[in-house]
Protein backbone atom coordinates (compact mmCIF):
# COMPACT_ATOMS: atom_id res chain seq x y z
CA UNK A 1 0.00 0.00 0.00
CA UNK A 2 1.38 3.47 -0.78
CA UNK A 3 0.28 6.30 1.38
CA UNK A 4 -0.24 9.72 -0.78
CA UNK A 5 -0.19 13.09 1.49
CA UNK A 6 -1.31 16.46 -0.43
CA UNK A 7 -3.31 13.56 -2.74
CA UNK A 8 -5.89 16.35 -3.79
CA UNK A 9 -2.75 19.21 -4.64
CA UNK A 10 -1.30 19.91 -7.95
CA UNK A 11 1.69 16.90 -7.49
CA UNK A 12 -1.03 14.48 -5.58
CA UNK A 13 -4.20 13.96 -7.89
CA UNK A 14 -1.71 13.43 -10.74
CA UNK A 15 0.29 10.62 -8.79
CA UNK A 16 -2.61 9.14 -7.29
CA UNK A 17 -4.28 8.68 -10.50
CA UNK A 18 -1.15 7.40 -12.15
CA UNK A 19 -0.35 4.43 -9.33
CA UNK A 20 -4.09 3.83 -9.53
CA UNK A 21 -4.02 3.76 -13.14
CA UNK A 22 -0.93 1.12 -12.95
CA UNK A 23 -2.38 -1.53 -10.48
CA UNK A 24 -0.87 0.04 -6.80
CA UNK A 25 -3.00 0.04 -4.12
CA UNK A 26 -2.95 3.35 -2.62
CA UNK A 27 -4.30 5.48 0.20
CA UNK A 28 -4.90 9.51 -0.40
CA UNK A 29 -4.39 11.29 2.67
CA UNK A 30 -6.91 14.48 2.97
CA UNK A 31 -8.61 16.69 5.10
CA UNK A 32 -11.65 16.29 3.10
CA UNK A 33 -11.91 12.38 2.65
CA UNK A 34 -15.62 13.02 1.55
CA UNK A 35 -15.10 15.79 -0.83
CA UNK A 36 -12.27 14.71 -2.65
CA UNK A 37 -13.42 12.53 -5.18
CA UNK A 38 -10.22 10.46 -6.05
CA UNK A 39 -10.40 7.52 -8.65
CA UNK A 40 -12.60 4.21 -8.27
CA UNK A 41 -10.40 1.76 -5.99
CA UNK A 42 -8.48 4.26 -4.25
CA UNK A 43 -8.66 4.68 -0.37
CA UNK A 44 -9.14 8.05 0.99
CA UNK A 45 -7.94 8.86 4.96
CA UNK A 46 -7.94 11.60 7.15
CA UNK A 47 -5.45 13.66 7.60
CA UNK A 48 -6.29 14.19 11.28
CA UNK A 49 -5.74 10.37 11.91
CA UNK A 50 -3.32 9.05 9.60
CA UNK A 51 -3.72 5.18 8.45
CA UNK A 52 -0.37 3.90 8.34
CA UNK A 53 -1.67 0.03 8.48
CA UNK A 54 -0.25 -1.83 5.26
CA UNK A 55 1.60 0.95 4.31
CA UNK A 56 5.10 0.51 2.82
CA UNK A 57 5.99 3.58 1.13
CA UNK A 58 4.94 7.32 1.39
CA UNK A 59 4.86 9.94 -0.55
CA UNK A 60 5.62 13.30 1.74
CA UNK A 61 4.41 16.59 0.40
CA UNK A 62 5.60 18.98 2.72
CA UNK A 63 2.29 21.30 2.26
CA UNK A 64 0.15 17.96 4.13
CA UNK A 65 3.06 17.88 6.81
CA UNK A 66 4.01 21.34 8.31
CA UNK A 67 0.52 21.11 9.76
CA UNK A 68 0.47 17.92 11.78
CA UNK A 69 4.23 17.15 11.55
CA UNK A 70 4.80 14.88 14.51
CA UNK A 71 1.49 13.46 13.93
CA UNK A 72 2.08 12.02 10.79
CA UNK A 73 5.87 11.60 11.35
CA UNK A 74 5.00 9.37 13.92
CA UNK A 75 2.28 7.15 12.62
CA UNK A 76 5.16 6.54 9.45
CA UNK A 77 8.10 5.55 12.19
CA UNK A 78 5.15 3.31 14.12
CA UNK A 79 3.91 1.68 11.20
CA UNK A 80 7.71 0.59 9.97
CA UNK A 81 7.01 2.12 6.51
CA UNK A 82 9.97 1.33 4.44
CA UNK A 83 10.38 4.32 2.21
CA UNK A 84 9.73 7.48 2.01
CA UNK A 85 9.68 9.73 -1.09
CA UNK A 86 9.89 13.25 -0.18
CA UNK A 87 8.11 16.38 -2.67
CA UNK A 88 11.11 18.56 -2.02
CA UNK A 89 13.16 21.68 -3.73
CA UNK A 90 16.14 21.90 -5.65
CA UNK A 91 16.53 25.64 -3.41
CA UNK A 92 18.25 23.56 -1.48
CA UNK A 93 21.47 23.40 -3.38
CA UNK A 94 21.56 26.74 -3.11
CA UNK A 95 24.48 27.75 -0.62
CA UNK A 96 22.21 30.62 0.23
CA UNK A 97 21.92 30.00 4.46
CA UNK A 98 19.00 31.94 4.86
CA UNK A 99 16.62 30.73 2.09
CA UNK A 100 13.94 29.88 4.38
CA UNK A 101 12.07 27.53 1.57
CA UNK A 102 15.71 25.52 1.25
CA UNK A 103 15.54 25.45 4.79
CA UNK A 104 12.29 24.21 5.10
CA UNK A 105 12.92 21.50 2.26
CA UNK A 106 16.21 20.59 4.20
CA UNK A 107 14.51 20.06 7.39
CA UNK A 108 11.72 17.81 5.62
CA UNK A 109 14.85 15.47 3.85
CA UNK A 110 15.98 14.97 7.04
CA UNK A 111 12.67 14.34 8.70
CA UNK A 112 12.05 11.52 5.95
CA UNK A 113 15.54 10.00 6.54
CA UNK A 114 15.01 9.94 10.30
CA UNK A 115 11.74 7.95 9.84
CA UNK A 116 11.89 5.11 7.40
CA UNK A 117 15.65 3.01 6.33
CA UNK A 118 15.02 4.04 2.45
CA UNK A 119 14.41 7.87 1.45
CA UNK A 120 14.48 9.30 -2.10
CA UNK A 121 14.24 13.15 -2.29
CA UNK A 122 12.61 14.76 -5.35
CA UNK A 123 13.98 18.05 -5.53
CA UNK A 124 11.98 19.75 -8.15
CA UNK A 125 12.21 23.06 -9.74
CA UNK A 126 9.82 25.97 -10.00
CA UNK A 127 6.52 24.13 -11.27
CA UNK A 128 5.12 25.33 -14.31
CA UNK A 129 1.74 25.34 -12.15
CA UNK A 130 3.36 28.32 -10.99
CA UNK A 131 1.70 30.32 -13.58
CA UNK A 132 -1.32 29.38 -11.91
CA UNK A 133 -0.56 33.17 -9.88
CA UNK A 134 -1.14 35.22 -12.85
CA UNK A 135 -5.01 33.66 -13.68
CA UNK A 136 -6.15 36.89 -12.46
CA UNK A 137 -4.40 39.32 -14.22
CA UNK A 138 -4.51 37.87 -17.50
CA UNK A 139 -8.59 37.78 -16.99
CA UNK A 140 -8.34 41.11 -16.63
CA UNK A 141 -5.72 42.51 -18.87
CA UNK A 142 -3.11 41.46 -21.17
CA UNK A 143 0.05 42.83 -18.75
CA UNK A 144 1.49 40.52 -16.20
CA UNK A 145 3.45 42.72 -13.70
CA UNK A 146 5.99 41.12 -11.25
CA UNK A 147 9.39 41.20 -10.54
CA UNK A 148 12.83 40.22 -12.40
CA UNK A 149 11.44 39.85 -15.88
CA UNK A 150 14.76 38.47 -16.82
CA UNK A 151 14.81 35.67 -14.15
CA UNK A 152 14.48 32.14 -15.89
CA UNK A 153 13.56 29.26 -14.27
CA UNK A 154 12.96 25.58 -15.72
CA UNK A 155 9.67 25.11 -14.71
CA UNK A 156 8.70 21.62 -14.46
CA UNK A 157 5.04 20.15 -15.18
CA UNK A 158 3.18 18.17 -12.23
CA UNK A 159 2.28 15.22 -14.55
CA UNK A 160 6.16 14.81 -14.91
CA UNK A 161 6.76 15.18 -11.13
CA UNK A 162 4.23 12.73 -10.41
CA UNK A 163 5.76 10.01 -12.86
CA UNK A 164 8.80 10.29 -11.13
CA UNK A 165 7.63 10.02 -7.91
CA UNK A 166 5.13 6.69 -9.03
CA UNK A 167 8.54 5.15 -9.73
CA UNK A 168 10.37 6.53 -7.21
CA UNK A 169 7.58 5.04 -4.62
CA UNK A 170 7.53 1.74 -6.71
CA UNK A 171 11.08 1.17 -6.02
CA UNK A 172 12.56 1.84 -9.67
CA UNK A 173 14.68 4.70 -8.19
CA UNK A 174 17.47 3.41 -5.48
CA UNK A 175 17.09 4.47 -2.55
CA UNK A 176 19.41 7.75 -1.28
CA UNK A 177 18.94 9.74 -4.71
CA UNK A 178 17.71 13.10 -5.18
CA UNK A 179 16.97 13.88 -8.69
CA UNK A 180 17.10 17.59 -9.53
CA UNK A 181 13.35 17.72 -11.70
CA UNK A 182 13.36 20.75 -13.92
CA UNK A 183 11.15 20.84 -17.13
CA UNK A 184 13.18 20.98 -20.80
CA UNK A 185 13.97 24.65 -21.08
CA UNK A 186 15.21 27.00 -18.96
CA UNK A 187 12.33 30.32 -19.52
CA UNK A 188 12.46 34.04 -18.26
CA UNK A 189 9.03 35.44 -16.80
CA UNK A 190 9.03 37.66 -19.87
CA UNK A 191 9.15 34.27 -21.77
CA UNK A 192 7.13 32.22 -20.08
CA UNK A 193 3.73 34.63 -20.16
CA UNK A 194 4.61 35.26 -23.87
CA UNK A 195 4.17 31.31 -24.49
CA UNK A 196 1.16 31.20 -22.64
CA UNK A 197 -0.13 34.38 -24.45
CA UNK A 198 0.55 32.58 -27.69
CA UNK A 199 -1.65 29.15 -26.19
CA UNK A 200 -4.32 31.38 -25.46
CA UNK A 201 -4.23 33.44 -28.10
CA UNK A 202 -3.09 36.77 -26.83
CA UNK A 203 -0.31 39.23 -26.86
CA UNK A 204 0.26 39.15 -23.33
CA UNK A 205 3.01 40.65 -21.78
CA UNK A 206 5.60 40.87 -18.39
CA UNK A 207 6.19 43.85 -16.76
CA UNK A 208 8.58 44.55 -14.74
CA UNK A 209 8.04 45.71 -11.25
CA UNK A 210 10.35 46.74 -8.40
CA UNK A 211 12.08 44.32 -5.44
CA UNK A 212 9.56 46.76 -3.25
CA UNK A 213 6.43 46.84 -5.11
CA UNK A 214 6.84 43.00 -5.77
CA UNK A 215 7.45 42.24 -1.86
CA UNK A 216 4.51 44.41 -0.81
CA UNK A 217 2.42 42.09 -3.66
CA UNK A 218 3.56 38.82 -2.25
CA UNK A 219 2.97 39.83 1.68
CA UNK A 220 -0.30 40.54 0.72
CA UNK A 221 -1.26 36.93 0.44
CA UNK A 222 -2.03 35.70 4.29
CA UNK A 223 0.29 32.28 3.30
CA UNK A 224 3.54 34.59 2.46
CA UNK A 225 6.09 35.98 5.44
CA UNK A 226 8.75 37.78 5.20
CA UNK A 227 11.13 35.08 5.41
CA UNK A 228 9.69 33.18 2.31
CA UNK A 229 9.06 36.48 0.39
CA UNK A 230 12.97 37.58 0.94
CA UNK A 231 14.27 34.17 0.06
CA UNK A 232 11.89 34.22 -3.38
CA UNK A 233 12.80 37.50 -4.89
CA UNK A 234 16.57 37.23 -3.93
CA UNK A 235 16.33 33.23 -5.68
CA UNK A 236 14.69 35.05 -8.66
CA UNK A 237 17.47 38.23 -8.20
CA UNK A 238 19.95 35.16 -8.96
CA UNK A 239 17.76 33.37 -11.81
CA UNK A 240 18.63 36.55 -14.00
CA UNK A 241 22.94 36.17 -12.99
CA UNK A 242 22.82 32.49 -13.76
CA UNK A 243 19.31 31.02 -15.55
CA UNK A 244 18.09 27.79 -13.81
CA UNK A 245 19.91 24.94 -16.08
CA UNK A 246 17.86 22.00 -17.10
CA UNK A 247 18.59 19.15 -14.98
CA UNK A 248 19.14 15.55 -16.94
CA UNK A 249 17.63 13.94 -14.24
CA UNK A 250 13.80 13.39 -15.33
CA UNK A 251 14.79 12.16 -18.96
CA UNK A 252 17.51 10.17 -17.45
CA UNK A 253 14.78 8.23 -15.12
CA UNK A 254 11.57 8.84 -17.60
CA UNK A 255 13.13 7.89 -20.76
CA UNK A 256 11.79 10.99 -22.55
CA UNK A 257 11.55 14.49 -22.57
CA UNK A 258 9.98 16.24 -19.94
CA UNK A 259 6.67 18.46 -21.09
CA UNK A 260 7.33 21.59 -22.56
CA UNK A 261 5.83 24.82 -20.47
CA UNK A 262 3.94 25.42 -23.41
CA UNK A 263 2.57 21.78 -23.01
CA UNK A 264 1.20 22.80 -19.50
CA UNK A 265 0.03 26.33 -20.80
CA UNK A 266 -1.81 24.49 -23.26
CA UNK A 267 -3.72 22.19 -20.50
CA UNK A 268 -4.28 25.28 -18.40
CA UNK A 269 -5.44 27.54 -20.59
CA UNK A 270 -9.46 26.92 -19.99
CA UNK A 271 -8.38 28.68 -16.09
CA UNK A 272 -6.91 31.85 -17.72
CA UNK A 273 -10.13 33.00 -19.60
N1 LIG B 1 5.64 25.53 -6.29
C1 LIG B 1 6.89 25.27 -6.57
O1 LIG B 1 7.49 25.85 -7.48
C2 LIG B 1 7.61 24.21 -5.79
C3 LIG B 1 8.90 23.86 -6.15
C4 LIG B 1 9.55 22.86 -5.43
C5 LIG B 1 8.91 22.25 -4.37
N2 LIG B 1 7.64 22.62 -4.05
C6 LIG B 1 6.99 21.95 -2.92
O2 LIG B 1 5.77 21.44 -3.32
C7 LIG B 1 4.78 21.75 -2.35
C8 LIG B 1 3.47 22.02 -3.00
O3 LIG B 1 3.04 20.85 -3.67
P1 LIG B 1 1.58 20.81 -4.28
O4 LIG B 1 1.43 22.04 -5.12
O5 LIG B 1 1.35 19.49 -4.87
O6 LIG B 1 0.76 20.94 -2.98
P2 LIG B 1 -0.50 21.83 -2.73
O7 LIG B 1 -1.37 21.67 -3.93
O8 LIG B 1 -0.07 23.19 -2.31
O9 LIG B 1 -1.08 21.12 -1.44
C9 LIG B 1 -1.27 19.73 -1.41
C10 LIG B 1 -2.41 19.41 -0.50
O10 LIG B 1 -1.97 19.55 0.83
C11 LIG B 1 -3.08 19.90 1.63
N3 LIG B 1 -2.73 21.13 2.33
C12 LIG B 1 -2.39 22.32 1.77
N4 LIG B 1 -2.17 23.23 2.73
C13 LIG B 1 -2.34 22.60 3.90
C14 LIG B 1 -2.25 22.99 5.23
N5 LIG B 1 -1.91 24.24 5.56
N6 LIG B 1 -2.50 22.06 6.18
C15 LIG B 1 -2.82 20.81 5.87
N7 LIG B 1 -2.95 20.38 4.60
C16 LIG B 1 -2.70 21.26 3.65
C17 LIG B 1 -4.26 20.14 0.71
O11 LIG B 1 -5.02 18.95 0.70
P3 LIG B 1 -6.42 18.78 1.46
O12 LIG B 1 -7.12 20.12 1.43
O13 LIG B 1 -7.09 17.75 0.63
O14 LIG B 1 -6.07 18.31 2.81
C18 LIG B 1 -3.59 20.32 -0.63
O15 LIG B 1 -4.41 19.93 -1.71
C19 LIG B 1 5.26 23.03 -1.65
O16 LIG B 1 4.86 23.00 -0.31
C20 LIG B 1 6.74 22.96 -1.81
O17 LIG B 1 7.24 22.44 -0.63
C21 LIG B 1 6.98 23.57 -4.73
Amino acid sequence: MILVTGATGTVGRPLVAQLAATGHAVRALTRAPRDARFPAGVESCDSASPDLDDVTAVFLNPAALWQGEQTLLDAVRNAGVTRVVTLSSSSVLTGDSRHAVANRHRELEAAAEAVAPEFVHLRADAFAANARQWIGQVRAGDTVAGPYAQAATAPVHEDDIAAVAARALTGAIPSGEAPVLTGPQSLTFTEQVRILGAVLGRPLRYEEISHAAARNAMLSNDWMTEEIADSLLRYFASCVETPTPVSPDLERILGRRGRAFEDWAAGAAGEFR
